[in-house]
């Protein structure tokens, strides 16, 4: 099982960075017990909303919260958890599966009670990808509210989804999750599989995930076959480069010394550090330290923009960095 799934949180409190949307949520459990909404979660990918779907599910169901948590124990959360009732469903809009039968199988069937559990529970995953057609036929059974039928919708791409649809949702944003408290989530990971990690590796980790808690997890992953997670292995496993390469790089294009300059490109390359994440890295930094040199970070930053710019549809890397820093030296020596 990946660490992703392992560490799946299955109750509201243990989802992080989304506070804004769990203290809601409970507070819902807490007051009006016998709802009626539909639900509509949306925001950047590997941030919760599949994860939180589910408790949400849970929690409608539970027998016994705990603190307006899902318990995970009754029967309700284990049948769905474990899968085993047809009240609860589950449909990914972005498989052919999902979309094909979605009248026949899911929607004419909402009309039935349900058959063990409190309520039915539609979860429908990135339903920006369901056809017009499968919409209209959405918005049917939505537009008819059911006392035991709830829907909660997913996706990243709101502005795909017809306002007819959203208008009928309770719309909960999900955050890009802050890099601290993917740390945090990160040290406690690998402090459960018994991995070492440093703190620099971590927050190196939580950098490159770029507020993605999936990707971050997933990268933990990746590096947790050395039980031992620290800069160099990151680095080398990972071609992603270290906070100090980044800032002496920085450091030896301030010096102006075109040829060091370049043979540190190449040797960043012949590291097998991926030259894409390189800069976006890079702009990262930049962005941290920008008022310590405004003109030197302004200037910079163009250069790598520009790198970012070209880089994606060039076979040669180096040369686009080669360029874009000859580029820089030649207007800041005219200065
Ligand atoms: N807010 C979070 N708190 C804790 N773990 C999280 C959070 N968001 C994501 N994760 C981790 O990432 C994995 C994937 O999360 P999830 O499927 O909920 O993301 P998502 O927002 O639905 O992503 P996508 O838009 O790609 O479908 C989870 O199994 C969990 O390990
Ligand atoms: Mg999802
Ligand atoms: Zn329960």
């Amino acid at each position: 099982m990946s660490l992703a799934n392992k560490y799946r949180p299955q109750t509201f409190d243990t989802i992080i960075g989304q506070t804004h949307i769990t203290e809601i949520l409970k507070a819902q459990m807490s007051t009006h017990k016998e709802m009626h909404h539909n639900y509509l979660l949306f925001g950047p990918r590997g941030t919760g909303k599949t994860t939180a779907a589910r408790i949400l599910a849970k929690a409608i169901n539970c027998l016994d919260l705990q603190d307006w948590n899902p318990c995970n124990k009754c029967f309700n959360c284990q049948t769905i958890n474990e899968g085993k009732t047809l009240d609860y469903v589950e449909i990914d809009a972005a498989s052919h599966t999902g979309v094909d039968n979605i009248r026949e199988e899911i929607l004419d069937r909402a009309a039935y009670p349900p058959v063990n559990l409190k309520k039915k529970i539609y979860v429908i995953d990135e339903v920006h990808m369901l056809s017009k057609w499968a919409f209209n036929a959405l918005l049917k059974t939505i537009e008819e509210p059911r006392d035991n039928v709830c829907f909660i919708l997913a996706t990243t791409e709101i502005q795909k989804v017809p306002e007819t649809i959203i208008s009928r949702c309770q719309v909960f944003n999900f955050k890009k999750v802050d890099k601290k408290e993917i740390g945090k989530f990160l040290k406690s990971i690998c402090e459960q599989e018994a991995l070492t990690s440093t703190d620099e590796a971590i927050e190196l980790i939580a950098k490159i995930a770029e507020w993605c808690v999936r990707d971050a997890v997933k990268y933990i992953d990746q590096v947790s076959v050395l039980w031992n997670i620290d800069e160099h292995h990151i680095t080398k496993f990972l071609g992603v480069a270290s906070e100090t390469l980044i800032k002496d790089f920085l450091s030896l294009i301030q010096t102006g010394d075109t040829k060091i300059i370049f043979e540190k490109v190449d040797d960043i390359h012949n590291q097998g550090i991926d030259l894409h994440n390189f800069a976006k890295q890079t702009l990262m930094h930049i962005d941290q330290i920008f008022l310590e040199d405004i003109e030197f970070s302004t200037n910079i930053s163009e250069t790598f923009t520009d790198i970012i710019g070209s880089i994606r549809h060039y076979p040669y890397p180096t040369i686009i960095y080669k360029v874009a820093i000859h580029k820089h030296l030649a207007k800041n020596k005219n200065k």
